[in-house]
């Protein structure tokens, strides 16, 4: 079909029944596109901790200084919520285009919306993504924005947003102690109120997946991201100037440090470069839950981790100057961390 046609749909997922090749707008230049036969894909990419383990600490704070990403088994979410999670993602991609469409918004800041590729309004280049972003904390200031369809949506993605939340928690505490800081410090003393926020992101299956990205390389902006991932690879971790393909393991999820650990820790861990690709076999979903600030608090390096020696290397900002940083700027393997370098 011609191109002209094509792009009159808004949604990624759309637009793939009328095309069997990329359209021009999601063409990356030549030197910068995946490379998917020079990727590493090993069975054990990043770390792997057991949450009911022993060293928990340890292996916590070797893998957030040698990679910034892990995976954790036994961490006490229970299968039933996770498997409702991703049935109800994907029975909400599967809905009729027009019913999907009531919740589009192109405004980055909307607390709930529908949208495409990262940033429609600022972007050179689209990407093969579709996603739905929620707000869920505190979750009564938004469900009632969510989607009503699926009729289970609300109450299937509630239930998986607290279970986020707990581990979340837990994990911060732990993330705290690996860094010399007490176990409460970042939950009590650096996240102001806290924010949740998640994305459900639908990757549709791509006619030539060496010519675009799901989502190009960045960091995240947040304080940790935990990816629930279907059984489709597609993540990839950027390791000593190689990319890393994280495979899916069932029943695991995928930690990484976002920009603000890498604050309050001072760099001594590193928010690391990761990105999406597709594939031209199967639709992916992946799902992660962005555990942040509020957008009123105050985030520096923490007063314990800086002296003569280790100046601080950040100044203290506003989580929402950070945030509207982030989304005005577009996604780059440059993070938005230099802005705020002192
Ligand atoms: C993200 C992200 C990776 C994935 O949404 O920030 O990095 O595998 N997603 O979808
Ligand atoms: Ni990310």
């Amino acid at each position: 079909m011609s191109s002209s046609m094509s792009t009159t749909k808004v949604l990624v997922s759309d637009l793939v029944s009328t095309v069997n090749h990329v359209p021009t707008n999601f063409i990356r230049p030549l030197d910068d596109r995946p490379n998917l036969q020079q990727v590493q894909s090993s069975d054990v990419s990043i770390p792997l901790i057991d949450l009911q383990g022993c060293d928990i600490i340890q292996n916590i704070r070797y893998a957030c200084q040698n990679y910034g990403f892990f995976q954790v088994v036994n961490h006490g979410v229970p299968v039933s919520v996770i498997e409702k999670m991703m049935k109800v993602s994907k029975e909400f991609f599967h809905l009729p285009e027009s019913e999907r469409l009531k919740n589009y918004s192109d405004d980055p800041f909307k607390t709930t919306r529908l949208s495409t590729s990262f940033n429609v309004k600022t972007e050179k280049f689209a990407n093969w993504r579709d996603f739905l972003r929620l707000h869920c904390h505190p979750i009564e200031h938004y469900i009632h924005e969510w989607p009503t369809n699926p009729p289970s949506f609300r109450e299937d993605v509630a239930e998986y947003c607290r279970e986020m939340r707990g581990l979340a928690l837990r994990l911060l505490e732990e993330i705290s102690e690996s860094l010399g800081l007490k176990r409460e410090h970042i939950v009590e003393k650096a996240l102001g109120k806290h924010g949740q926020h998640m994305s459900i992101n639908y990757y549709p299956v791509c006619p030539e997946p060496e010519l675009t990205y799901g989502l190009p390389g960045h960091a995240d902006p947040n304080v940790i991201t935990i990816l629930l991932q279907d059984d489709v690879s597609g993540l990839q971790v950027l390791k000593d100037g190689n990319w890393v393909a994280v495979n899916p393991i069932p029943n695991t999820f995928t930690v990484n440090i976002g920009d603000q650990i890498q604050v309050i820790s001072n760099d001594r861990y590193k928010s690391v470069v990761h990105r999406a690709v597709v594939n031209c076999n199967k639709e992916r979903i992946s799902i992660p839950t962005f555990y942040c600030p509020s957008s009123d608090a105050v985030v520096g390096p923490a007063p314990q981790l800086t002296d003569n020696d280790h100046p601080p290397l950040y100044r203290n900002f506003t989580y929402n100057e950070y945030y509207n940083n982030f989304w005005n700027r577009g996604l780059s393997e440059e993070t938005c961390l230099d802005t705020f370098k002192n």
